[in-house]
């Protein structure tokens, strides 16, 4: 079964146990597992109840898409990110996404953890992400392309919406947040970054580092969504500082920013 199949299956397991039609969907990264509390929940799926849904195996991430009103519009939210790095094939790190565009959502808002590559960032700062370099990691799109979902060869000269983050400036502002606007790396993880990755990937270009969002990115865009990336900035990336880098000072970063967090992307949602 190819990915575009899967994602049909999946949607069909949801549509057994709910019409529900979402305006919006949002991917919980890192620091934002609260927007959940945020959310009106009227139907909650967890991986089990989807054909192909990956479970999360990362410690932080709970496996459950959530459906309900988010911030006065209908969402779906993805609690519990698939990443590449747990040895899932593409296809089914995006398939989520796909199946959350498939059921109708038009917006999706990607959110994640990222170390800062661009040396004037600083810990709890947050960034819009402007523009994706993604080549260090498989496409999503590899392999049969089904042109219900989009065409083969998709533009990708503007993932992200200038219309978003311009509403996410608006949001930070109002919330009291620094909102820089830069391009974002996906890096193939599991292992951070050697000072020396680092190095060169501010000469080509990156000011923030992860290990999501721009796969998700591409697959969504090859759908036609409207797409806003935030990234939380939770350490400076390896050789930036002389810290050394771990999973835990990532997650207690994101702990510390989460409301923060949360009323910067409600305030985007609110003005949608
Ligand atoms: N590198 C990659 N991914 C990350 C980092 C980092 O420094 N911080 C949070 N996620």
């Amino acid at each position: 079964m190819n990915g575009f199949e899967m994602t049909d299956r999946a949607v069909e397991c949801v549509r057994k146990v709910t019409s529900f039609v979402p305006e919006i969907a949002i991917v919980l990264g890192s620091g934002l597992g609260g927007l959940a509390d945020a959310m009106e929940v009227e139907v909650a799926l967890t991986a089990d109840d989807i054909e192909g849904y990956a479970k999360s195996t990362v410690s932080g991430h709970k496996g459950r898409l959530l459906f309900g009103t988010f911030a006065g519009k209908k969402a779906v939210v993805q609690q519990g990110r698939i990443h590449y790095y747990e040895g899932y094939e593409p296809e089914r790190v995006v398939l989520p996404v796909r199946m959350m565009c498939a059921l109708g959502a038009k917006t999706l808002i990607l959110t994640n953890a990222a170390g800062g590559v661009n040396e004037t960032y600083r810990s709890g700062d947050f960034m819009a992400i402007r523009g994706q370099i993604a080549q260090f990691v498989p496409s999503p799109l590899r392999g049969p392309n089904d042109e219900r979902y989009g065409t083969r060869f998709p533009d990708m000269s503007e993932i992200y919406s200038p219309r978003l983050i311009a509403l996410a400036r608006e949001s930070a502002a109002e919330a009291g947040a620094t909102l820089r606007e830069g391009v974002y790396l996906q890096a193939s993880g599991p292992n951070y970054e050697t000072p020396e990755e680092i190095r060169a990937f501010r000469i080509l270009g990156a000011d923030a580092v992860g290990m999501s969002t721009g796969m998700e990115a591409i697959a969504a865009k090859h759908m036609g969504a409207e797409i806003l990336g935030i990234s939380l900035i939770t350490n400076p990336a390896a050789g930036v500082s002389a810290e050394r880098l771990s999973h835990e000072q990532v997650k207690e970063a994101a702990g510390i920013a989460s409301d923060r967090f949360l009323r910067l992307v409600e305030g985007v949602v609110k003005r949608l």
